[in-house]
C-alpha cells in the first residue's frame, strides 16, 4: 500500500508554534517537572460563574442541545449586533454578522472567502502564528512589513507602499497584538486606511484583545471611521481573551453581506454552527450585564498589575529591550543584542534554540519570536500568577547571566 496525505496542501501549514509549546510544558509538568509556563495564550482564569452559569440554564432548554443557524442563534445575533453598536459605535444588519467556530473559524472562513492564488495578503510582523497558514493553506502569498520594536511595533506609511501592489487582496490588521501587546493608534489606523480608499483590497481587524488595554491607550476600530472603512473591512473579535472562554470556542465577524453569505456557505459545509450552548454563553458575556462587566474588568486589572510587575523585571535584563505593551496580555522580549551567543560552551544561534534550552534547563517556556517572523525576540504571557512570573524571570535572568 502507498496511502498517501495531500502533501500540496500539508506543505503550506506548519503546526501552531505556540500550542506545541504550550504541550511540551505541559507535558514536562504533568511528568513532575516544575516548569514555569509563560507560553501559554489563554487567561488563567475561570469563565466568570454568571456566565457559566447562564449556560447551565440554556442547557436545560432543548434549544441549546440542538443544531443552530449557521449565522448563529437569534439571541446570538441580537447580542453580536447591540455590542458592535456600543463599542465599535457601527450599526451592523442581521445579515452582516455571523457567529463561528472560535475567532480563529472566523479568519479561516474569510481567508478561504477571500484569498485564492496569485493574492497576496500583507501582515504585519511579528504576527499571529495562525494568519500566515492560513493564506498559505487558501493558496495565496503572505506579503510580510516587518516593523519594529523601537517604532513600538507600528508600521511606517512607506513600510505599507513598500508592500502594497495591484495584487494586494487582503490586508490584516491586529491591535492590541499577539505577540507584541502593541496598541495602534488612531492616527495611524487613517493612514492606513487613507492608503487603501480607491483600491480593491479587503482589510480583516482582528480585535479579539480591545477589551485588554492598559494605562492611557485607548483601542478605537477602524470600521468605525467612514463607509469606505466599514465596507472593506470584516471585524474580527471573540469572547476567548477578555471573557476567558478559550475553550467555549465561539468568535464574531461582522462585515458587508456578500462576504458574510460566503463565510455562511463554508461554514454550513464545514462545521454548521458554533455550539449552540456556547452561543448562549457568548451572547450573556456579549451582553455585558453587569455581573459581567465587573468580572472582566477585573481580570483586566489584574493583568494590568502583572504588566508592571513584567516591565519591572524586564528592565532588569541586561542587553534585553521591550516595548511597553499597550494591550493583550504579552510582551516580546527583544533579545537581538544577546545573540548569537554561548552557554556553557554550547551554541544559541537564534531564539529557537535559546527558547529550547530555556525549557530543557531552566524548565522556563516561553515562545520563540521566529514562530511570529519576529526572529531575535521571545513572547512572555503575563496570564500567569505573579509568583510564576516571579519565579519566570528568576529563571530567565540566572540563564542569561551565563549567555554570552
Ligand atoms: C490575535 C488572535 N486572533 C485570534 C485568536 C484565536 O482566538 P479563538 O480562541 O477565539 O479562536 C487568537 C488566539 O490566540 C489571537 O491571539
Amino acid at each position: 500500500m502507498a496511502l498517501s496525505l495531500n502533501t500540496a496542501r500539508m506543505s503550506a501549514v506548519r503546526p501552531s508554534a505556540t500550542l506545541a509549546m504550550a504541550a511540551k510544558a505541559k507535558a514536562m509538568q504533568k511528568a513532575g517537572i516544575d516548569v514555569a509556563n509563560l507560553s501559554a495564550g489563554e487567561p488563567d482564569f475561570k469563565t466568570p460563574a454568571c456566565i457559566v452559569d447562564y449556560a447551565r440554564r440554556a442547557l436545560e432548554e432543548r434549544a441549546a442541545h440542538a443544531y443552530t443557524n449557521a449565522r448563529g442563534t437569534d439571541e446570538m445575533i441580537d447580542a453580536m449586533r447591540a455590542k458592535l453598536r456600543r463599542e465599535q459605535y457601527t450599526d451592523y444588519g442581521v445579515n452582516e454578522v455571523i457567529a463561528t467556530v472560535g475567532t480563529k473559524g472566523a479568519l479561516m472562513l474569510a481567508i478561504d472567502a477571500l484569498v485564492g492564488a496569485g493574492d497576496e495578503v500583507v501582515l504585519f510582523a511579528p504576527y499571529w502564528v495562525t494568519y500566515a497558514d492560513l493564506v498559505r493553506l487558501a493558496g495565496g502569498t503572505p506579503v510580510v512589513v516587518h516593523t519594529k520594536r523601537e517604532h513600538g511595533y507600528r508600521p511606517s506609511p512607506a513600510d505599507l507602499e513598500r508592500a502594497l501592489t495591484p495584487r494586494t487582496k487582503l490586508v490584516v490588521l491586529c491591535t492590541p497584538s499577539n505577540p507584541t501587546g502593541a496598541g495602534w493608534t488612531e492616527d495611524l489606523l487613517r493612514t492606513i486606511y487613507a492608503r487603501l480608499r480607491g483600491t480593491d483590497t479587503w482589510v480583516i481587524s482582528d480585535e479579539i484583545y480591545e477589551r485588554l488595554t492598559y494605562g492611557t491607550f485607548r483601542h478605537v476600530s477602524p470600521v468605525s471611521f467612514d463607509d469606505d472603512a466599514r465596507g472593506r473591512t470584516l471585524w474580527v473579535g471573540g469572547v476567548a481573551k477578555a471573557y476567558a472562554m478559550t475553550g467555549w470556542r465561539v468568535g464574531v465577524a461582522a462585515g458587508p453581506k456578500p462576504l458574510i453569505d460566503a463565510m455562511i456557505t463554508l461554514q454550513q459545509q464545514r462545521t454548521t454552527c458554533a455550539a449552540a450552548v456556547a452561543q448562549a454563553a457568548a451572547a450573556y458575556a456579549l451582553r455585558e450585564s453587569p455581573d459581567v462587566t465587573a468580572a472582566v474588568e477585573e481580570m483586566r486589572r489584574t493583568y494590568e498589575k502583572r504588566r508592571t510587575l513584567v516591565l519591572e523585571r524586564a528592565a532588569r535584563l541586561p542587553g534585553v529591550a521591550v516595548h511597553p505593551p499597550e494591550g493583550a496580555f504579552y510582551i516580546f522580549l527583544d533579545l537581538g543584542a544577546r545573540l548569537p551567543g554561548k552557554h556553557r560552551g554550547r551554541d544559541v544561534g537564534d531564539d529557537v534554540k535559546l527558547s529550547e534550552l530555556l525549557l530543557d534547563e531552566a524548565h522556563l517556556a516561553l515562545v520563540p519570536g521566529t514562530a511570529f517572523d519576529g526572529p531575535g525576540g521571545l513572547r512572555l504571557s503575563y496570564a500567569a500568577s505573579e509568583s510564576v512570573l516571579e519565579q519566570g524571570f528568576d529563571r530567565l535572568e540566572r540563564f542569561l547571566a551565563e549567555l554570552t
